[in-house]
Order: structure tokens, then C-alpha cells, then sequence
């Protein structure tokens, strides 16, 4: 088969070591790619940007692409399942209808409240009721002392659409600059949340529109800094499985949000296909609530989630496509998965690009280690900085420990002027292993 991966990140390299361990697979495309992708087998980075669906389409059509796979929301969220459908291209991920669990955060609020999937209380706000939008945030802190506000663009915003405000001056700044444009359309409509408070997980399926196969669970870090202080970016590591998720955590989520999920769409007669990323908090007294709805794989949750698992993910992805997925199963090996990213000093904000390098070579890649590119690109012979988040070492141990032990090893073999990384990756996981 000849594939098609969509997208230059983490996950996607992430997917295209995974893909290239297929049997049934010849070649492998990456498009935009990064300097990791370019060197596992059979793979040929294209320079067609991941949004650029037309683009993509004439590539998918001249190369005979047996199938894409998609790594990103942008493209989902504007429709390239639906294009390339209509082509008669197979391409792994939820149509547009589908995609709008992610895209908007008020359709998304609205399907839970519909379908009596526990989420935090809410209301939505479009930019001609700034005033009510103000009145509601004035009444939230008048009867949620001490609670914060969460305020949320409703469109995509790369990661920087949510803001936690914990007093009215601030909430009001927030609304007024959302409704400005701060975030173009995406922020012309905005969601006014409960602040929750707990513990996130990462709960991520395959849906084929009847049944569903949950993948292995994982945790994200999604704050900069260590302690989970700083602002929140798009994930600085993560792990897999996720202890917090017990086995009776796990039945809990599966039927009080997965199977209440796949009957809403059903209701709704919208066809999801593709992986569904449930952003789930878990409050006090142990009840998962639903944070987000991605309709993709998470970043960095896929680099160790698919350093796991020892099925084939092309497999997996068609029988997701034929909408069999009650034949497949999804094995995974019994140790821990930890990555660590190593981002661009000054990320989520701005940060400088174009920075050598060093070490890569000392790096060994094999069953137990691998560094995942993700902003990196080649340049005359050196691998150099191109993105914010720029790798992930990504290391299995028999026990969190081993894996964050073995991850950091790595990490310091790695150095460039600009590097910056969280040391405490994987803490929650290792500190419950302790209090047991
Ligand atoms: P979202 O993109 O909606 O998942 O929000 C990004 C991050 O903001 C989440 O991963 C949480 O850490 C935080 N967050 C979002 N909504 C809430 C909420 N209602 N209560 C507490 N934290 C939240
Ligand atoms: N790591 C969080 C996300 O992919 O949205």
C-alpha cells in the first residue's frame, strides 16, 4: 500500500515509525513531515503544508495513495475526509460534520448537555451579548467564591483558546479581547465554564460510526513547567497507561461518556470515524467528567501510546474505515511508555527557530528508546530547531520510573542554545506507585 500521512508534528512521526512496520505497507509520504520522518524507511517527506487540502488531493490522486492517514484538526475540521471521499480516496479520520466535536466548543457543549454526558455547567456567548457574557461571569463569582472561570474561544485556536481567570476584572479583560478578535472568528463565539478541579487523563478510541476499541489510556503534561506551573501549552510529555485510570475508572468512563457518545452521534446521524480524544478530568469524588472532544490523536500522547502497542496501525485504521472493528484488537506491551518533550525556549509564546542540534547521533533508537522529531527540519547536514515543541524522548520501562530513567537519559545526550524541557515528566504516576 502506499500511504499518505498528513501533518509535521510529533504524533506524526510517531505514526510514520508506526506505519512503516506494516507488512502490507510499500511507501510512505509525509506531508510537511520534519527532519525524523525523513529518515525511517520507506518514507519521502512531500513539502505540501497539512492544511493545504487542494494540494493535497492532486498529490493523493497522481501518487494512486491507497491511504491518508490525517495527524492534525485544521484539515479534519475543514472537510478533507469529505474531499477526498468524494475522490474515491480512503482517508482515516472523522468527516467534517464529525470533526466539529473539536471544532467548536459550543456544538460540543451542546451535544453533551443533549445526550446527559457529564461535563462541566456552562453557557455560550456571541459577540453582540458581551454585556450578558459580562453579568454571567459578575453572578459566577458572586456564587463560586474562591472558584476560578474557565473562558473558552469556540473555534480552533492552535491550543490558546482557553483561559482561567480567577477574578472579574480579569474575566471581563478576557471577554472583551475574545470578542475583539483575538482569536479571529474562532473567538466570536465563546464558552463560559464551571471551573473543575482534579485530575486529566487522556482517553482516546477508535470509532467505525457502530463499535468502538479504546486504545491504551495516557496522561499529558499540559503546563511548561514543572508542578504543572506556567501557562498551558499544547503538552510538555506524557505517558502511557495512566494509573489514575483504574479499572473501575476505566468501566466508569466507558459507560457514563464512550457508549452515551456513540449513541448522540447516532441520534444526531453524524458518522464518526476515526480516533476520539476524550480530554477527561476526574473530580474528587472520582467522577470523570468531559473537558474536550478532540477528533485526532493527541500530541505528545501518541509518541508513547504508539511506542506500546504492538498491533499494526494501518490494520487498525481499516477496519475502521470498514467499519469492523468489533474483529480487530488492539495489543499493547504491558510496560510503561514515557516521553519527554524538549521544546523551544520561550514556547507557547514566541521562541526562536534555527538552532543546531547536537548529540542526535549518540541517541540509540531501538525497541526500548526513540526520539521523536517534531519542529525540526535538515540543513546542510545538521538536524535543526523549526517549531516550538522540537522532540520527544520517548523510552519503555518495566515501571514509571524506569521509563522516566531511561527517557531523561536520553534527553541529556541532546543539547541546543535555545533547549528548554520539564524534568518531572511522569511524577504523578510515580508518586502513586509509592503511596500503593
Ligand atoms: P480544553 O482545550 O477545553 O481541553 O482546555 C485546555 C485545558 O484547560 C484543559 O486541558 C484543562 O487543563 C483546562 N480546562 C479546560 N476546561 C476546564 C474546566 N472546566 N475546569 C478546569 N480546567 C479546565
Ligand atoms: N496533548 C493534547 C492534545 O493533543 O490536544
Amino acid at each position: 500500500m502506499n500511504i499518505l500521512i498528513v501533518g509535521g508534528g510529533g504524533r506524526e512521526h510517531a505514526i510514520a515509525w508506526k506505519v512503516a512496520q506494516s507488512t502490507v505497507v510499500k511507501k510512505i509520504y509525509v506531508a510537511p513531515g520534519n527532519a525524523g520522518t525523513q529518515d525511517e524507511p520507506k518514507t519521502e517527506n512531500i513539502a505540501i503544508d497539512a492544511s493545504d487540502i487542494n494540494q493535497l488531493l492532486n498529490f493523493a490522486l497522481n501518487k494512486q495513495i491507497d491511504l491518508t492517514i490525517i495527524g492534525p484538526e485544521v484539515p479534519l475540521v475543514a472537510g478533507i475526509v469529505d474531499i477526498f471521499t468524494e475522490h474515491d480516496l480512503l482517508c482515516f479520520g472523522p468527516n467534517a460534520k464529525a470533526a466539529q466535536l473539536e471544532g467548536s466548543k459550543a456544538f460540543t457543549k451542546d451535544f453533551l448537555a443533549r445526550h446527559a454526558i457529564p461535563t462541566a455547567a456552562y453557557a455560550q456567548f456571541t459577540a453582540h451579548q458581551q454585556e450578558t457574557a459580562i453579568d454571567y461571569v459578575k453572578n459566577y463569582f458572586l456564587s463560586h467564591i474562591n472558584s476560578p472561570v474557565v473562558i473558552k474561544a469556540d473555534g480552533l485556536a492552535a491550543g490558546k483558546g482557553v483561559v482561567i481567570t480567577s477574578n472579574e476584572s480579569e474575566a471581563i479583560e478576557v471577554i472583551k479581547s475574545m470578542f475583539s478578535g483575538q482569536f479571529g472568528q474562532a473567538s466570536k463565539q465563546i464558552v463560559i465554564e464551571e471551573f473543575i478541579s482534579g485530575e486529566e487523563a487522556s482517553f482516546i478510541v477508535l470509532i467505525d460510526g457502530k463499535h468502538v476499541l479504546p486504545l491504551a489510556t495516557s496522561q499529558d503534561h499540559k503546563a511548561r513547567d514543572n508542578g504543572d506551573k506556567g501557562p498551558n501549552t499544547g503538552g510538555m510529555g506524557a505517558y502511557s497507561p495512566a494509573p489514575v485510570v483504574t479499572d473501575l475508572l476505566f468501566e466508569k468512563i466507558m459507560n457514563t461518556i464512550i457508549t452515551p457518545t456513540i449513541a448522540g452521534l447516532n441520534k444526531d446521524k453524524i458518522s464518526y470515524k476515526g480516533f476520539l480524544y476524550v480530554g477527561v478530568m476526574i473530580d474528587q469524588r472520582g467522577t470523570p467528567k468531559v473537558l474536550e472532544f478532540n477528533c485526532r490523536l493527541g500530541d505528545p500522547e501518541t509518541q508513547p501510546l504508539l511506542f506500546r502497542l504492538k498491533s499494526d496501525l494501518v490494520e487498525l485504521c481499516l477496519a475502521t474505515l470498514e467499519e469492523r472493528l468489533d474483529q480487530v484488537e488492539a495489543i499493547w506491551s504491558d510496560q510503561v511508555a514515557l516521553g519527554v518533550v524538549l521544546a523551544s525556549k520561550g514556547y507557547p509564546d514566541s521562541y526562536p527557530k534555527n538552532d543546531i542540534i547536537f548529540g542526535l547521533e549518540n541517541c540509540t533508537n531501538n525497541d526500548a528508546v526513540k526520539v521523536f522529531h517534531a519542529g525540526t527540519k535538515s540543513h546542510n547536514g545538521h538536524v535543526l530547531s523549526n517549531g516550538g515543541r522540537v522532540l520527544c524522548c520517548t523510552a519503555l520501562g518495566n515501571t514509571a520510573q524506569e521509563a522516566q530513567t531511561l527517557a531523561y537519559q536520553t534527553v541529556a545526550k541532546i543539547h541546543w542554545e535555545h533547549a528548554y524541557y520539564r524534568t518531572d515528566i511522569g511524577y504523578r504516576a510515580i508518586t502513586r506507585k509509592t503511596d500503593e
